[in-house]
């Protein structure tokens, strides 16, 4: 069955107690947290994710899956540590070479948390095959990194099925994440194209009914 990462990026401070709980009782495996740095992608969330990820440490037990989109990956981690996240994923596009993500994956794994890897659209799959062996996780983003509400881009569950075919074939225990226009109506196709982990955002957080939701999202 695949399991849901709920991204919190547009719940609004106002609601975001309600929301939390609700998103809790209606069992997310997994709180994403969007850390947008106004370097790597526009927008800056960092104070606000830092406070987000910091009361749900305090009520939840449910682990968090951290994203950083930021161009400085070892200061957000040291950041992120505080909250003892379960995972923590850097984008191979903030790196400047080989060297220094591996670097940054040793480093997180130091620190006794997994690491993932993120892709961009334009990113090809296969500039991420040799780390492969050394992490828990790939996220494929299906959307450009920076904001929550936008469409899947279709071509991206193709990219999905290409490293899901590798990973295979090289029987590596590894898990592949989505992220990005993720709903009820599409998840399907990402479940078949050989996804564990679809973070949903909007398609989940503004639905009325988010127990119910979920029971759908989880049916695939
Ligand atoms: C985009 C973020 C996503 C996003 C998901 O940069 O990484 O996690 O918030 O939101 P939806 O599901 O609304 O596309
Ligand atoms: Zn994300």
């Amino acid at each position: 069955m695949v399991e849901i990462s709920a991204s919190i990026l547009t719940i609004e401070k106002e609601n975001s107690i309600k929301k939390f709980y609700e998103l809790e009782t209606a069992k997310t495996d997994y709180f994403h947290i969007d850390v947008m740095d106004g370097k790597f992608v526009p927008k800056n969330t960092t104070a606000q994710m830092i406070e987000y990820s910091e009361y749900l440490k305090q009520i939840s037990s449910i682990p968090l899956d951290v994203h950083l989109m930021v161009e400085d990956v070892k200061t957000w981690t040291l950041a992120f540590l505080g909250v003892s996240p379960n995972i923590i994923t850097f984008h191979v596009e903030a790196l400047k070479n080989e060297e220094a993500v591996m670097e940054v994956i040793k480093f997180i794994k130091d620190s006794g948390i997994k690491v993932g890897i993120s892709v961009k659209p334009n990113t090809p799959i296969e500039e991420i095959y040799k780390y492969l062996p050394y992490i828990h996780m790939v996220l494929v983003m299906t959307v450009e990194p920076g904001l929550g509400g936008q469409s899947l881009i279709p071509e991206m569950l193709e990219k999905v099925k290409k490293l899901k075919q590798h990973i295979t074939k090289n029987n590596l225990e590894i898990d592949i994440e989505v992220d990005g226009g993720i709903k009820v109506s599409n998840i399907k196709d990402a479940v078949d194209a050989g996804i564990d982990i679809a973070v949903v955002g909007t398609g989940l957080t503004s639905s009325e009914n988010m127990a119910e939701t979920m029971k759908q999202l989880k049916s695939n």
